[in-house]
């Protein structure tokens, strides 16, 4: 089995936030729970090491599966207190920085195979593009090493899990654990590391790691009207609630015409069809359906296209109901069947004039962008 041990009990000092490196966001996530999603995929079992004090913050963010412990003074510290809760079956460790957080699951497994095949410690190498010196006390060059020759090395480093022990057994304060393992004997190979796999060290490095996250232009909007006549009889739901006193609308569905401009300004900017060809007429099931359930089914038709909400935005278009003092209600009813996306709910009446300012009905037309 495969262990992974994720060092993030440092406080961050040259990235200088109030709060832990480990905590800081990127995209939609801690730079922790990017690291944790990173190497899940390949190991077994996950120790995190928590700055004192954050633990159970952590332990929220990360969940159940994985093992949170309180670090050490210095990273070796940490490692070591780690490396105490590996389950004795383990064949491997992967020792990884929380900082690394975009390493990929890729990179991981290619350590993995590197131990497979036989190595005692596999570190990921990138080759250095700057002329390096070796320097005295005094600032005097003493040694300029063949460039070539050089590498910058990252992590998740692996090893087998008896020499990662063996070597922390009598552990000194160093930066990397290869040391620890060269120290014992061990050969330690390096492999081609990854451009991702950049150490978030001081806050400029998280613009360059926010450029590995996904491709800016696979943002796509869409834009969905609906409209419906009032119809005796009815009760009226729009934005996903009802409306007591307010006369209905006529429809297949419950009319929720801020709902169903919604889905369909999703499908829009998904390519993936349109209201009526996903829950129209043909399809019986959807009758009387709910405005906060086709929203749900329209998240998940999204979903598996391989799209994620950015926001949606919704103008209702007529003389009432008075949108104003259930704005809020609305727009939490309406982000929760869209699993938490930002909603924004506008409202406006024509000036008497059309079929919603004669008073017929009421219309809506939103707008959804989404990426990759
Ligand atoms: N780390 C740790 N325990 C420590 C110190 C560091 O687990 N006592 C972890 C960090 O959380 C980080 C990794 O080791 O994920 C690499 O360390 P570094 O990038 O230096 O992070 P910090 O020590 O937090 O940053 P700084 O040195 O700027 O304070
Ligand atoms: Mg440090």
């Amino acid at each position: 089995m495969i262990a992974a041990i994720i060092a993030a009990a440092g406080s961050g000092e040259r990235f200088g936030a109030p709060i832990p490196k480990a905590l800081i966001h990127l995209g939609d996530k801690t730079l922790l729970q990017h690291a944790v999603a990173h190497l899940s995929p390949v190991v077994d079992q996950i120790i995190v090491t928590a700055p004192a004090g954050y633990e159970d913050q952590i332990k929220e963010l990360v969940g159940d599966e994985i093992t949170v412990v309180t670090g050490g003074a210095t990273r070796s510290e940490s490692v070591n207190i780690g490396l105490a809760h590996v389950d004795s079956n383990a064949d491997f460790v992967l020792v990884h920085d929380a900082a690394r957080a975009l390493a990929s699951t890729e990179l991981a497994a290619r350590v993995i195979s590197a131990l497979q095949s036989g190595e005692v410690a596999v570190i990921p190498g990138l080759a250095e593009v700057n002329t390096v010196k070796v320097i005295d006390k005094d600032g005097y060059v003493i040694d300029s090493p063949e460039r070539s020759a050089l590498r910058n090395v990252q992590t998740p480093q692996g090893f087998a899990y008896s020499a990662l022990k063996a070597a922390h057994a009598d552990s000194r304060d160093v930066t990397d654990d290869a040391v620890l393992v060269a120290n014992l004997g061990h050969k330690i190979k390096v492999i081609d590391g990854e451009e991702r796999a950049l150490k978030i060290t001081n806050p400029s490095d998280l613009a360059i790691a926010a450029t590995f996250l996904g491709d800016p232009t696979s943002f796509r909007t869409g834009v969905g009207t609906d409209a419906h006549a009032f119809g005796e009889g009815r009760e009226l739901w729009l934005a996903g609630l009802l409306w007591p006193g307010e006369v209905g609308v006529d429809g297949h569905s419950d009319g929720d015409v801020a709902a169903h401009a919604i889905c369909d300004a999703l499908f829009a900017a998904t390519s993936t069809g349109d209201l009526g060809s996903n829950f129209g007429t043909s399809r019986p099931e959807y009758a009387g359906a709910s405005g906060v359930q086709l929203l749900q089914e329209t998240l998940k038709i999204v979903t598996v296209a391989g799209y994620r909400i950015s926001n949606v935005t919704v103008q209702i278009i007529g003389n009432r109901p008075r949108i104003g003092a259930r704005r809020a209600e609305a727009i939490s009813t309406i982000s929760a069947a869209l699993g938490g996306a930002p909603v924004s709910i506008l409202a406006t009446t024509t000036d008497g004039m059309g079929l919603t300012g004669e008073g017929k009905g009421i219309a809506a037309i939103a707008s959804a962008l989404v990426f990759k």
